[in-house]
């Protein structure tokens, strides 16, 4: 990224404050009579005022002329027909989907004008549910920003840097990051290169937060200390026309004004835009066998709205790792799960996927309780062979991420009748064919430590003698009998761990 490395302060859910003059924040008090450089003090709430401490979220901003300085609010000029925040008419299907990579415009299109969405549930004036985004764009906002009152937005940039100028200062965000802006922030999004493109989930209630660790501790998954928000920043510009867009409820007003909005000298709170390295991501998985559920990587999470409730919603990705598990089918399960999952990709190649289709910068979309799992190709390929299951690395040059909801998101029209929309996503599946054969004895898997007491306890103490004596139980044959009469040492070789 060109220029300068920007700063950054570390930290989760901190009290934060930054100021890019000495001095600039006021001391021992939030809105003192007359603030420090003659600044205007605001204040910027994201939750309700009386919000538990523990979630309670807000910041002071000292400015050079207050946001509220600007001309009526009127309907944006250009069309904005592709974004949408009421999903209460959206079309509903339990059918996979899948979206080939969404194209890159070719003529000027900025980052506002270049988002669509794709699916979502709920409606943000009722603060209730989420959307999906995607965006693809190739210019940068020109004296133009966006604060969108509707919720947060998590940026998952797929191809191309952006340099984020937000009112709380600037963030550098290339593919492989991610950063989070929180409801109402004023921003614009700068491109460091030709073109981006790139995911977005937007959540109309709540505010994203470290998932519990649960048994896993107090260490693992996404750290704290790796969250990194902008310092103070400002540009004191004036006698020009500056555009401020307002999203509300999925429609798009603007509002001119003759100054930056980006004029913040300092601030402080716990209510700040931040960014996160994917690759500070400490996986945590199976050792020995099978698969915990994805839920193990989950970046980030917007809380349940209710205690004992699901979340609104997750950030999961699929990270590179060692695959390790023994007698393992490694690659994602067949499920249908009661949460909704949209699946995008950074880069690479996704483990399940190997039909081509399911690319970087594509996405897809499964519903509540919709079958998928990997395609045929990865079924035959990871449940064939024989002999030890090596360690295998997923490697560094592929990353899938999912945007997992307790909601069931119902699917633009937009969405469902663009040109990427690949029709033939199910025929991935059909050539899965039945491997059942009722006179088939395939030999357990070797359960290396637990071969001998297996066998033992099987057998009553007696190598090879069965549940009731009388002999090998009917899938003890070959290697796990013979380990069994050899005092239960199972080697993991060829047609053990089939
Ligand atoms: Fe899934």
């Amino acid at each position: 990224m060109a220029g300068e490395p920007l700063e950054y302060l570390a930290g989760f859910g901190n009290e934060f404050h930054s100021e890019a003059l000495p001095g600039a924040l006021p001391q021992g008090q939030n809105n003192p009579k007359v603030c420090p450089y003659g600044l205007y003090a605001e204040q910027l709430s994201g939750t309700h005022f009386t919000a538990p401490r523990v979630a309670n979220r807000r910041s002071w901003l000292y400015r050079i002329r207050p946001s509220v300085t600007h001309e009526p609010f009127h309907p944006a000029p250009f069309p904005n027909d592709n974004l949408t925040a009421d999903f209460t008419a959206g079309h509903i299907t339990p059918n996979q989907l899948r979206w080939r990579p969404f194209p890159v415009p070719t003529e000027p299109v900025d980052w506002v004008r270049g988002l669509f969405t794709l699916c979502g549930a709920g409606r943000a004036g009722a603060k209730d549910g989420i959307a999906v985004h995607v965006y693809a764009c190739n210019r940068s906002m020109e004296r133009s920003a966006l604060a969108n009152a509707d919720g947060d937005m998590l940026l998952v940039p797929q191809q191309g840097a952006l340099r984020l100028i937000t009112e709380f200062g600037r963030l550098d965000v290339a593919p492989g990051e991610i950063a989070v802006v929180p409801r109402g922030v004023r921003f614009a999004v700068e491109l460091r290169c030709g073109a981006a493109r790139g995911y977005v989930l937007e959540t109309f209630a709540g505010h994203f937060a470290l998932p519990d660790l649960g048994p896993i501790g107090s260490n693992g998954l996404a750290s704290p200390r790796d969250f990194l928000h902008p310092v103070a920043w400002y540009e004191d510009v004036e006698g020009v026309s500056y555009q401020v867009l307002h999203k509300l409820e999925g429609q798009l007003f603007v509002g001119s004004q003759s100054f930056s909005p980006f004029n913040v000298v300092a601030w402080h709170g716990n209510y700040v835009p931040y960014k996160y390295d994917l690759s500070r991501f400490c996986p945590v998985n199976s050792v020995a066998f099978d698969h915990p559920d994805p839920s193990i990587f989950t970046v980030l999470t917007v809380p349940p709205l209710a205690p004992g409730g699901p979340p609104v919603a997750d950030f999961v990705i699929f990270p590179p790792r060692w695959l390790v598990a023994e007698r393992t089918f490694r690659p994602p399960y067949y499920h249908r799960n009661t949460a909704s999952e949209f699946m995008g990709l950074i880069r690479g190649q996704y483990e399940a996927k190997v039909d081509g289709g399911f690319l970087p910068g594509g996405a897809s979309l499964h519903l509540c309780m919709t079958p998928h799992g990997p395609d045929t190709q990865t079924f035959e390929r990871a449940s064939g062979g024989s002999g030890a299951d090596a360690p295998s690395h997923l490697g560094h040059e592929t990353l899938a991420f999912m945007f997992e909801t307790s909601a069931i998101p119902r699917v633009t029209p937009a969405a469902l009748g663009c040109p990427n929309v690949d029709r033939d996503y199910y025929k991935c599946w059909v050539g899965l064919k039945s491997h059942f054969d009722p006179s088939r004895r395939d030999p357990l898997p070797a359960v290396p430590a637990g071969g001998k007491a297996a066998g033992a306890a099987a057998g009553g103490g007696k190598p090879g003698g069965g549940a009731n004596g009388l002999g090998p139980t009917p899938a003890l044959v070959d290697g796990e009998a013979k380990a069994a009469a050899n005092g239960g040492v199972v080697a993991n070789g060829a047609g053990v761990l089939g």
